[in-house]
């Protein structure tokens, strides 16, 4: 569709050279101007022509008229004026040849770029707290995330995932505590990151009655930040667990990241941040803490010292990008958090452009809402968590069920019960724009009928099965019927619907943009026989058809990090 866009905004161009050479529109803007009319019977594509309408000194029917005078497009069966729009219809048969060699016979995926050629991306993501339940708040980090990562592969650039785990602060002066006072190694071993969590919850419990376990944690951090041997040494046992636990949820994703670098390898990066600050004039002094008084830009100030001399959040993300950029010599570096962390990421960007980093241009906060489950709001302390890998196994056993049911031959049913539960949740997660605060409920995620990832996976496994059932035909390209037709401009949207999500960091319009294939598949399908079509050359543009959907459902899932098994 890009192209054929294209095609007509030359043509317009052209003529409009001839009425009035010193018109001053370009291509760039023009292209803007052109819409889908809000119903497929008034043309395939419109251009309202009432932004022309001063420079030419004429009202916008008229110029629509006169611009649908012998209009000649490639591509373009018809252009007709309709009041001030000019409509066209596509040339349907030429249309989809054309998009059947761009969706099959290159080697690159339809819709991808290599905008991103010889540029590097990293992405950090998912990075839970150690010692803290890995719930489904990190949904949205961890699936965001990833899916911008395919995003930014699908358009060329190479991408670094890298997991900033929280292992470094007091929580682990209070594990430690309670580890010493409550915990045993076997338990620990065998439970992982449930019993840390259990520990980690009764700190907090007692720790309401007796205020003095707060100063032993403390000084049980400190020791850590001295070296304390065994200290270190429970620390690093707790984080080994815990990653060994987290990667077994980024199996079920087919999520592997390039680095585990965690807040607390930034330890020793941090001196020369604080001397640069000091050099650079940047700290002051505000009741023993250093800060950077941000006053002047309407932000409270950026935190790097506590009273006691020792390092914030915000010290060890400075010290971190700046590690990244001398490391990775990145182009962009995308962090994706909670909407919780705005101002945070705003506060040490703007540090870094003070300290004169240019390149703070290239960091990018990606932000997201919150996640209820069934209505009810999550909360750490309290122990009122679902965890990821809970929500996790609920689906797969949900999803076992219903596909018990509906196809109890189906082989490698175990394989596919996950893909249908995980795919479930993230497809769920990610039908809805980032910023929305979502209301998680498993039974709608897992609806076969509904807008649903198992409902995209079901239309999917149908294309493949079709396909399979297909001999090798001629491929043909007649006339389209409406269906037929519908369904080659769903397909034909995909490479500006990725545009779009990769420039505005939204996967849900991926998302959203497989729900209307889906949809414009399934009418195709349900009108107009495939394998039993009337004659030779209608069965062979079917199956093209089915095939083309087949690639580029496969491209949207893959991007939104939702697989797609050939039989459900
Ligand atoms: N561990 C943090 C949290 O759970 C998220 C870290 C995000 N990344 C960063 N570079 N600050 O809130």
């Amino acid at each position: 569709m890009k192209e054929l866009k294209s095609n007509i905004v030359k043509a317009i161009l052209k003529k409009l050279d001839m009425v009035k050479p010193d018109h001053g529109f370009h291509a760039g803007e023009l292209i803007q101007y052109l819409e889908y009319p809000p119903d497929d019977k008034m043309g395939d594509l419109a251009f309202p022509c009432f932004r022309l309408s001063k420079a030419l000194r004429k009202a916008p029917p008229m110029i629509a008229a006169s611009l649908a005078e012998d209009f000649l497009c490639e591509g373009i069966a018809k252009a007709e004026a309709a009041g001030p729009y000019l409509n066209f219809r596509i040339d349907r048969a030429a249309f989809f040849k054309r998009l059947y060699g761009d969706i099959t016979g290159s080697d690159r995926p339809y819709g991808s770029k290599t905008d991103g050629e010889g540029k590097t991306v990293v992405l950090d993501y998912s990075s839970p707290n150690v010692a803290k339940p890995f719930h489904i708040g990190h949904l949205g980090t961890t699936v965001i995330g990833h899916s911008l990562k395919k995003m930014h592969e699908f358009a060329g650039y190479k991408c670094i995932g890298v997991n900033h785990l929280g292992d470094w602060g007091t929580q682990f002066g209070k594990l430690t505590v309670a580890y010493r006072k409550w915990g045993d190694k076997e338990a620990v071993e065998e439970k992982g990151i449930d019993e840390l969590v259990r520990l980690y919850v009764r700190f907090h419990e007692e720790a309401k009655e007796r205020p003095e376990l707060e100063d032993e944690a403390r000084a049980a951090f400190t020791s850590l930040e001295h070296g304390d041997p065994e200290i270190t040494a429970l620390w690093r046992w707790f984080i080994d667990i815990s990653i060994t636990e987290y990667k077994k949820t980024y199996k079920q994703l087919d999520i592997e990241f390039d680095y585990y670098t965690g807040e607390s390898f930034y330890t020793d990066k941090m001196p020369a941040v604080v001397e640069e600050l000091k050099e650079k004039g940047l700290l002051t002094l505000d009741d023993g803490a250093s800060i950077v008084d941000l006053e002047q830009y309407g932000m409270p100030p950026c935190l790097i010292l506590k009273r006691d001399g020792s390092t914030l959040y915000p010290t060890r993300d400075i010290a971190a990008a700046i590690y990244r950029k001398n490391t990775f010599d990145f182009d962009k570096c995308i962090y994706v958090t909670s909407a919780g962390q705005c101002l945070h990421f705003a506060q040490w960007f703007k540090v870094l452009e003070l300290m004169g980093r240019e390149w703070y241009k290239d960091l990018v906060h990606v932000p997201y809402g919150t996640v209820s489950l069934n209505g009810e709001k999550l909360a750490t302390r309290t122990g009122n968590v679902v965890l990821l890998k809970d929500l996790f196994a609920e689906a797969i056993e949900k999803a076992a069920d219903i596909m018990k049911e509906k196809n109890p031959e189906l082989a490698g049913k175990h394989e596919v019960a996950e893909a249908v539960g995980v795919g479930a949740v993230v497809f769920y997660y990610l039908s809805s724009n980032r910023m929305r605060d979502i209301n998680f409920v498993l039974e709608d995620a897992l609806n076969f009928d509904g807008n649903t990832g198992p409902y995209a996976q079901y239309t999917y496994a149908r294309t493949c099965a079709i396909i399979k059932k297909a001999e090798q035909t001629e491929e043909a390209f007649t006339e389209q019927n409406d269906d037929e037709f519908a369904l080659t401009k769903t397909l034909a949207l995909f490479p500006e619907t990725f545009d779009a999500a990769l420039s505005a960091y939204e996967p849900s319009l991926i998302t959203r943009y497989a729900l209307d294939l889906c949809a414009a598949f399934n009418r195709f399908y349900h009108n107009c026989k495939v394998l039993t079509a009337e004659d030779e050359q209608t069965k062979a543009q079917r199956i093209a058809l089915v095939k083309c959907t087949n690639k580029v459902l496969a491209s949207a899932l893959e991007l939104i990090c939702v697989k797609h098994p050939e039989k459900i």
